[in-house]
């Protein structure tokens, strides 16, 4: 769907008596992304399953196709065969479009910084804002020669690839985009590569090379990759904790709740959210049953049901595992008794939107007692209760993560809510909206 589409639609969301049903959200995007690209560059065939539908996950998939790579549907849902092209991918004869997607552009930099040939890559208006001088600064020291506007700091970035050395780098932000970026680049290198992390991001890109034959040492926070081939390997891709996330929060303050998600990935490097919300005293409204290991990776289903939830205060190692819930986690703290404050997250200025801006302006128009903060917010909760927040036309600022916490925050609110730009949720889950009304209308009990 395009982004004017996405950003021109609104819905209307209320609260209903219950919030009951079982659901299954789309699979994992970081690791989506990752099952298309490095599959890409291996040699052999590779079948993908449960890869997310979302427009981000398309963008990568139709980059890569531009560029000689072979991805087909299976023709069940979610399925996906990908004819690795080794490390030599076709020149594009157009310009690459990320779109939306910050994973796309920055990962798929770190092999086109190795091609031996011309391409351009861009995004949408929201992408074109985003930083690149912090993979355009490493790639560049490896050798490759990249061009971006705005001093090269901003897309559309230019490349002309080959030829790169291994380095050792000192990460500036506990980025996975940015420590995936070098790591690939690194594959294609004449020497090791060297990657001092500040932080645990999300580690799925080393998983998923050390699973298909690539060299990488990890000791501590510290990532020795060295150049090698890949081989292919079939991947099932588990449930997104951040889309799962949404309905943990929603089961947890709706004063009448039962919603089990099925399915969902718990890599550790993720899984902050569930951390923070049980230092907020979910307890045992919040299990995780199920337990078990698929394609590498553990798995669980999540049982939420209704909780008291207490503020709490957040910040430090914490942040990059639950970065791209701090929005929904502010929809849970203003149904928290007590402050929650939020801290270390001045990377959430630099996402799809300003999430510092935007989580605050659009709680504070349904009612919230919420400030920003330079690196973070202050949520000031007022505890479960129906008056907790007032339903308003909130908007999503072409943020899927923004339009999905506005949606849950509607669910809870007294009165109506609606979101402009709900359409944006397709970003990474597509079926966000029909998902709602499943778990609105569900006569279903666990
Ligand atoms: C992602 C990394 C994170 C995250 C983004 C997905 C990834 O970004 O916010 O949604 O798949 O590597 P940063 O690496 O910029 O922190």
């Amino acid at each position: 769907m395009s982004s004017t589409s996405r950003s021109r639609s609104s819905r209307d969301v209320t609260r209903p008596n219950s919030l009951d049903g079982i659901i299954s959200v789309p699979g994992d995007k970081s690791i989506s992304h990752r099952s298309l690209i490095l599959n890409a560059i291996a040699y052999g065939d590779a079948l993908v399953q449960g890869l997310s539908g979302g427009d981000d996950v398309l963008s990568t998939m139709h980059c890569l196709q531009a560029m000689g790579v072979t991805i087909e549907p299976t023709g069940q849902a979610g399925s996906y065969s990908v004819i690795g092209r080794g490390p030599q991918l076709v020149e594009p004869s157009d310009i690459l479009n990320a779109g939306n997607s910050g994973t796309s552009i920055r990962l798929l930099s770190g092999i086109l910084a190795a091609q031996p040939f011309v391409s351009v890559i861009t995004g949408d208006s929201s992408l074109r804002t985003r930083p690149m001088q912090r993979i355009l600064d490493p790639l560049g020291q490896m050798g490759a020669q990249i061009m971006g506007r705005h001093e090269n700091t901003l897309a559309p970035l230019v490349f002309r690839g080959g030829n790169l050395r291994g380095i050792e780098y000192d990460l500036p932000m506990a980025s996975a985009q940015v420590k995936s970026a070098i790591m690939l680049a690194g594959l294609f290198a004449s020497s090791e590569t060297v990657i001092h992390q500040p932080a645990l991001s999300r580690d799925h890109t080393e998983r998923m090379l050390s699973a298909m034959g690539g060299k990488v040492k990890k000791d501590g926070l510290n990532l020795t990759v060295l150049p090698t081939e890949l081989k292919a390997v079939n991947i099932t891709v588990p449930g997104d904790i951040s889309s799962a996330s949404f309905w943990i929060v929603a089961g947890l303050c709706h004063p009448n709740a039962q919603i089990m998600v099925r399915g969902v990935g718990l890599n550790p490097s993720r899984t902050g959210i569930i951390d923070v919300l049980q230092d907020m005293r979910a307890g045992d409204a919040l299990q995780l049953l199920n337990q078990r290991n698929e394609g590498g990776e553990p798995v669980a289903d999540i049982l939420v049901t209704s909780a008291e939830l207490h503020g709490t205060e957040i910040g430090g190692d914490m942040i990059p595992r639950m970065l791209d819930e701090v929005p929904i986690l502010a929809v849970a703290a203003c149904f928290a008794i007590g402050d929650t404050v939020i801290r270390d997250a001045a990377e959430l200025r630099v996402k799809e939107s300003d999430r510092i801006a935007t989580t605050v302006s659009e709680l504070t128009r349904l009612g919230a007692d919420i400030e920003a903060t330079a690196d973070g917010m202050i949520i000031h909760g007022r505890g479960p209760g129906e008056a907790t927040l007032e339903g308003a036309e909130c908007e999503s600022h072409t943020d899927h993560r923004l339009a999905m916490s506005m949606a849950v925050a509607g669910l809870l609110a007294n009165g109506k809510t609606t979101v402009h730009g709900a359409l944006d949720a397709s970003v990474s889950y597509t079926e966000l909206w029909q998902d709602l009304d499943i778990l609105k209308l569900s006569l279903i009990h666990i």
